[in-house]
């Protein structure tokens, strides 16, 4: 089986792939120009985030069998449409749980200590030690919207922390530790909300000017999911307000944002879309994307 790689992957993961027999090119710097002229000679291609699958490519490549995503979204490929075309697609949900859940957790103590601010304070040759008495995560309530892996390996370390932990998610009954409540409830109740769903027709702007003033004052808001889930209009009118106290981005409506007001504002910490950017789960990520590959290419042999 010929394999491209489109996206940076790890050594090790693209070496174990062509000890098992596959024909491994790297090109993880191709355009999207050269994609449709290059890729109809593969089997198989691997993407991480950089590299969109649409339609028109798929239509390229009539002898495409499969395209594995070393990461959890499916939002860069018409996974449907090329589902539909018969050609597998395939993904890496767990290898990045814990690092997103880490970063999420970080991102707490930071809203809730200033610690951006104080830095920033600092470096700039001040000591406002009076500016940033801050509040303790211990004993508060985390929302989490979306309770699969990732919200799940938040809720596990919340929990742990002091904090109480109830879960909007239509498609989970019940989990450990982990109250299930409507997404009203979770607004109302909430002192964090932390977002753990992906961005589907049903979740974009499930955030909004009406959400926002069904919660707390002085909340705080963790988006490190997808962006385009929080309205991003009325999360900046949520922070200039008060409304929102604090938000922690690490995803955006549009990647690299267009428009920085958001990031812009004092009460808003943030990072490029880094969640799953551990050497841990890199390492995670592609060990499973050649194992998912060898074992899709053992399948495809004769018996
Ligand atoms: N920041 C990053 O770098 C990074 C890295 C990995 C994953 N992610 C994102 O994190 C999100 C969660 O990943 P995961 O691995 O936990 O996925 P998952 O599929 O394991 O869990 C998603 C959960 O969301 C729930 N859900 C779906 N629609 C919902 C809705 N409308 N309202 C409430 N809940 C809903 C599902 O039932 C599921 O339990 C995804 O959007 C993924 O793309 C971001």
């Amino acid at each position: 089986m010929k394999i491209l790689i489109c996206d940076k992957t790890e050594k090790e993961a693209v070496e174990q792939m062509r000890a098992a027999g596959l024909q491994v090119d790297v090109r993880d710097d191709i355009t999207p120009e050269e994609l449709p002229k290059v890729l109809p000679a593969y089997d198989g291609m691997v993407v991480r985030s950089r590299t969109k699958v649409r339609q028109p490519l798929i239509d390229a490549c009539p002898n495409l069998k499969v395209i594995v995503r070393g990461g959890v979204g499916l939002d860069t490929i018409d996974a449907e449409y090329a589902r539909s075309k018969g050609i597998t697609v395939m993904n890496t949900p767990k290898a990045s749980s814990a690092s997103v859940a880490e970063l999420t957790i970080g991102y707490m103590f930071a809203l809730a200590r200033s610690i951006y601010q104080a830095t920033s304070s600092m470096k700039a040759e001040k000591w406002e030690k009076k500016s940033f008495e801050g509040d303790e995560i211990g004993g508060k309530t985390l929302g989490v919207i979306g309770l699969g892996n990732i919200g799940k390996e938040v809720a596990r370390r919340a929990a742990a922390l002091g904090m109480t932990v109830i879960a909007y998610d239509p498609y989970v009954k019940a989990a450990n530790g982990v109250k299930m409540v409507t997404l009203d409830e979770l607004l109302a109740k909430s002192d964090y909300i932390s977002l753990h769903l992906p961005k589907t027709k049903e979740s974009a702007g499930m955030i909004g000017k009406d959400q926002f003033a069904k919660t707390k004052n002085g909340i705080r808001i963790v988006n490190c999911a997808r962006g385009g889930i929080i309205d991003e209009n009325a999360l900046y009118e949520a922070l200039v307000s008060g409304k929102v106290a604090g938000a922690a981005l690490d995803v955006y409506a549009e990647e690299p944002p267009t428009d920085w007001k958001l990031v812009k504002l004092a009460n808003v910490i943030c990072s490029p879309h880094i969640g799953a950017a551990t050497k841990e789960a890199q390492g995670r990520v592609g060990a499973e994307v050649a194992e998912k590959l060898i074992d899709f290419a053992k399948k495809m042999q004769p018996a």
